[in-house]
Order: structure tokens, then sequence, then C-alpha cells
């Protein structure tokens, strides 16, 4: 494993997609470079800054800074913040204020904020006038390691999450370490969960020093942009290899497939972030290979070690209300998760653990053997 970064480099993670291909700047204050770097790479376009109302109040004016610093027209636009603007409304607010704002074929759309606003502006991007190009500034860490790399863009259907979409890949993505300053203890932690994941999925040497250096990332410097620069490579180099998920992208949805149900079951809402339902859902996966007899029942407690230590959610009953109907109910969670997209003519595809740093895709799980799974862990006190 490389060596931390020194605190004040700028990492470049290349995305490798040919003529799509495009660069991850990773570094503290790479924000006030924006500008400059849109002017290389798209000499004459105008932006449209697309963020919600809480990252405008933090980051908004340092952004038209940097643009109007290399002579870059922008104009804004301003969502509420939460899972409530990936919503058909939220896309015709968005969709009908860039036409407004006459971007063009040529011009930019820049998406400002975390995976909410990413995802937003990113399918709004891709469906104005047929496709307009997009560059990603993701404002928080599950945003930085995951959701702003990698094309995927949407919003959600009443009946299930991100049901709505397209693959529109960014031609620059910003992540500015500095600018995780300002989240919420909790939003970094559920954000660490997808850092966590890299090396659970594919890196156990990762995964280890993850153990050893967590509390170093929670508080900023170099920790924290050498594991995004990992976690950015680890995709990067997945994506590149498989772009429109027809593969082993699948095993990015480590967590999700349990996840999804839980956020589902929550109804998107605050009582779980994304990142928490992908805590517990990588916990649950972890169990479930256990019980599959895939890995051992101490890898699989040695995942939930490091996400409790992390202060993540790892058990079904930390999650707010889990007395609740709906939540603590083994066939409505198997309901919600048929509707995923990972469902394929009745059978759920799980991605599973073979060890540590090894997932592997299981795509005809036996819906009855996850419902019995679901049934004892929801049975326990924790
Ligand atoms: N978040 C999973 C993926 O981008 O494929």
């Amino acid at each position: 494993m490389t060596a931390p970064l020194k605190h004040s480099d700028a990492v470049t993670v290349e995305v490798a997609l040919g003529t799509r291909a495009y660069d991850i700047i990773i570094g503290r204050d790479v924000l006030a470079s924006l500008g400059a770097r849109i002017a290389d790479l798209r000499p004459g376009a105008r932006t449209a800054i697309v963020t919600d109302r809480n990252v405008a109040i933090h980051w908004l004016e340092k952004t038209e800074a940097s643009l109007s610093a290399a002579g870059i027209a922008s104009s804004r636009i301003v969502v509420a913040e939460g899972e409530g603007s990936k919503t058909y409304a939220g896309l015709e607010q968005v969709s009908e204020a860039l036409i407004k704002a006459r971007i063009e074929r040529n011009d930019l759309v820049i998406a400002l904020g975390g995976g909410v606003v990413g995802d937003l502006a990113g399918f709004a991007a891709a469906i104005l006038r047929r496709g307009v190009d997009l560059v990603q500034v993701p404002t928080s860490l599950l945003a930085q390691v995951d959701s702003s790399v990698g094309g995927k863009t949407g919003i959600n259907s009443p009946q299930g999450k991100n049901l709505l979409g397209a693959f529109h890949q960014p031609v620059l993505v910003i992540a500015d370490t500095a600018v995780l300053d300002t989240l919420s203890p909790r939003q970094f932690r559920a954000g660490y969960a997808e850092v966590a994941k890299y090396g659970v999925l594919g890196d156990e040497a990762f995964f280890t020093w993850l153990e050893n250096n967590h509390a170093d990332i929670f508080k900023g410097g170099a920790a924290r942009e050498h594991a995004i620069a990992t976690s950015c490579r680890a995709k990067a180099a997945i994506v590149s290899r498989d772009e429109r998920e027809t593969g082993e992208r699948a095993l990015l949805n480590l967590g999700h497939t349990f996840g999804h149900a839980l956020e589902a079951a929550t109804g998107f809402s605050d009582r779980l972030f994304h990142g928490e339902g992908v805590a517990i859902g990588m916990v649950l996966a972890a169990q479930f290979s256990a019980q599959l007899g895939m890995i051992s029942a101490p890898d699989a407690a040695r995942v939930e070690r490091h996400l409790a230590e992390a202060g993540l959610p790892t058990h079904l009953q930390d999650i707010a209300g889990f007395a609740q109907e709906g939540l603590a109910d083994a066939d409505a969670l198997m309901t919600l998760m048929a509707q995923d997209k990972k469902v394929k003519h009745g059978k759920l595809a799980f991605i599973l653990l073979e060890a540590i740093g090894r997932a592997v895709i299981a795509p005809n799980v036996e819906p009855s053997l996850v419902r019995d799974f679901l049934k004892e862990k929801l049975a326990r006190k924790k």
C-alpha cells in the first residue's frame, strides 16, 4: 500500500473511458481551481450551478468566485435539501430553470452538492437538449467517493429509489476535501460506510489500513485524502471496465440490496441516511455470507466491528423506530427488495463475500433463504 499523501498534494485519478475519459481532482481547496480547469476544458462555455439551500450557504459564493475569476458566466439553481428533491417535481424545477438560463449544447451544468444534487442535476443534464456536459463538485464524503464518479444519475419514483435515470458521465470531478469540514458528524460517518465498502469488496489491505486510520480520516488531513483517493481509484477501475453494470460494477452494490429496502421502509427519511443503510446492509451481507458458509464468522464479525467502531449503525435494531410496522417485518422487507433493480425473474441478486476484500455477485439467491435469515435477525434483541 502506498504511503499516505502529504496534506497539500492534489491527486488526480483518471476514469479511463476512452473519448469520455475524465479526471477526478482530489485535495484541500481544489474548489478554487474549478474555473481555471473549466476554462481549459471547455473554452467559452457558460455554466449553471445546481445546488441545494444548505450547500449554497457554505460553498456557492466560493464556486461562483472561482468561475468569475476565470471569466466564466454562471447562473444558480437552488433546490431544497434532501431526498425530496430527487423527484419528478425536482427534475421539472431544475430542467425548466436550465432552459430559462439558456444552457445550450456546448455549455455546462455544475452539480455542487451531495448525492441528491449530483443525481438530480446529472439527470437533468443528461436529458436537457438530449444531453449537455456535466461537472460534478461533490460536497459530501459519500458523493466524493461514490455518487459523483461513474455516471449514474437519476431520480426516485414513488415506487422505488433511482428507478428513473441515465448513465451520463461527468467531464470533470472536483473533490475538495476541505468542503467536508462543514458536514455534520452523522453525515460524514454515513459517507464513511462507502469508503469502508471498497475495502470490504475488493481490497483487504485497504480495509486493514482503515481499521488503523479511521480516526484520522474523521479528523481531516492526509489520511482523509488518501482514503478518498483510494476509494476513487477503486471505483474508477471498476467503472472503466464495466461502465453500464453488465458485470463487475454490481460489486459496488455491496450492502445496497438490504440497504435500499431499509431506506424505503423508513420512507427515505432522516431516520436512516443512505450510508447508514449501506452499513447495516454490508453487515447483513457479511453475516448472510457466513451463514451460507462462504466466509468465516470471525470475518463477518470483523466487518461489523469496524463499522461499529466508526460509529455507524450495524443492526436492524439500531434504526430509529425499528419496531414500527414495515421495518421489523421480514415479508415487508422482502417486498421492498423485490422492487429493487437487482431483481431478475423473481430471484434476488446479492453481493456476497468470499473473504474480506473479495466480493462476488450471487445472481440467483433463493428468496426463502433471505426471508429466513431476516426473520432470525429481526427476532434478535441485537
Ligand atoms: N453506486 C454504485 C455505482 O455507482 O455503481
